[in-house]
């Protein structure tokens, strides 16, 4: 016997939806997801803006990814989908209603439960689709443009926040970085792709929050921080600029960026799988699409045993796959959320 749930998920700037069936593990069926590219005249995400497309796309999107799954809410052809779930929090407030009241909609209408699932617990959840053995207990570090967690997950539904950022997220990093440079936004790709070409010798910054004498129990021994780092580059691109040589030291700069960056995250990273004992790391968010950080991770962890996840593009960046599979999993232990679920910008995990 499996379950199929339908997952809908507009936290931001992307409308997705997608069907996920869990058996003894969990089975991507359909994953439709439409980037709203019109942010990027603004800059960034113009949370209005925001709202708006979702209202447009939910519904086409929703069908779409109903129809390639083979699925059906009630009535029409295909296999009935058991339970929706949406993500009712973090993000744009406006972004996340939109998502969330449809999504209550139809499981209103079908007659079946609705879930609402934490964002941040989506993201858990996305490298198991592909990954069967990506499953707890192992260290966790989230990074996207929102957020950067580093987490202790024991079990699904057992997280211990170890560590997060005090200023920038990583995701924000890169993007703030790439501006400061005239890249377009989001930046991380192409400070990624820039990188490939950057001299580490170059340009070396100082590592955030990795000092030498750090001991567990020290208050910022798992926590991170990129404004100074930020700084730092800023500083470096002016020398740049008033030096008439920012064109050819741009790979430069992006390649010492990136390095002090990832350096820092797998230091925290492997610092948690060590004080844990944990014998796996996932990564997920839209910075796990950095291959440096992947395999910058991979070399510090494999030595000692210890495997290291990453899931594809399209899984660590927002998708409504992750929230069907911590939907399956939060029906099949029994919950449902009442009609009364609510959307919020702000939740602990
Ligand atoms: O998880 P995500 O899609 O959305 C949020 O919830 O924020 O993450 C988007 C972030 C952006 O900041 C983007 O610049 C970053 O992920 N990103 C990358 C790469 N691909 C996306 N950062 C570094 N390297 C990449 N290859
Ligand atoms: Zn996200």
């Amino acid at each position: 016997m499996s379950t199929l749930v339908l997952g809908i998920e507009t936290s931001c700037d992307e409308t997705s939806a997608a069907v996920v069936e869990l058996g003894d593990a969990f089975a991507l069926r359909s994953l439709v997801i439409l980037s709203q590219d019109v942010h990027r005249l603004f800059g960034g995400v113009v949370p209005e803006i925001a709202s708006r497309a979702h209202l447009t796309s939910v519904v086409p999107v929703t069908r779409r990814a109903l129809a390639d799954a083979g699925a059906s809410l009630g009535t029409g052809d295909g296999r009935p989908i058991d339970a929706v779930a949406v993500t009712h929090a973090p993000g744009l407030v406006g972004a996340l209603l939109v998502g969330m009241s449809y999504g209550k909609a139809l499981a209103y209408a079908a007659g079946i439960p609705v879930l609402g699932v934490h964002h941040m617990e989506g993201h858990l959840f996305a490298t198991a689709l592909e990954h069967p053995d990506a499953v707890p207990p192992f260290t966790a570090l989230l990074v996207s443009g929102g957020h950067t967690l580093l987490l202790d997950v024991e079990a699904w539904g057992s997280y211990r926040l170890l560590g997060a950022t005090r200023d920038d997220a990583a995701g924000e990093a890169f993007d703030k970085v790439a501006k400061l440079m005239g890249l377009p936004y989001p930046g991380g790709r192409l400070i990624e792709q820039l990188a490939r070409d950057g001299d580490p010798a170059r340009h070396r910054f100082a590592r955030p929050m990795v000092r030498a004498n750090q001991t567990l129990g020290d208050a910022d021994y798992f926590d991170v921080s990129f404004s100074g780092l930020k700084t730092a580059l800023l500083h470096a691109v002016r020398r740049a600029e008033s030096a008439g040589t920012l064109e050819t030291e741009r790979a430069h700069l992006a390649r010492g960026f990136q390095d002090a960056l990832v350096d820092t995250l797998v230091e925290k990273t492997d610092r948690a799988a060590r004080a844990f004992g944990r014998e796996r790391i996932v990564l997920g968010g839209g910075v796990a699409c950095n291959r440096a950080l992947a395999e910058a991770m991979q070399s510090r962890a494999n030595p000692r045993g210890v495997r290291v996840y990453a899931p594809t593009p399209r899984l660590a960046t927002d998708n409504a796959a992750m929230i069907a599979a911590a939907g399956a999993w939060r029906l099949a232990r029994g919950e449902r959320s009442d009609w009364s679920l609510n959307a919020y910008a702000a939740q602990p995990l």
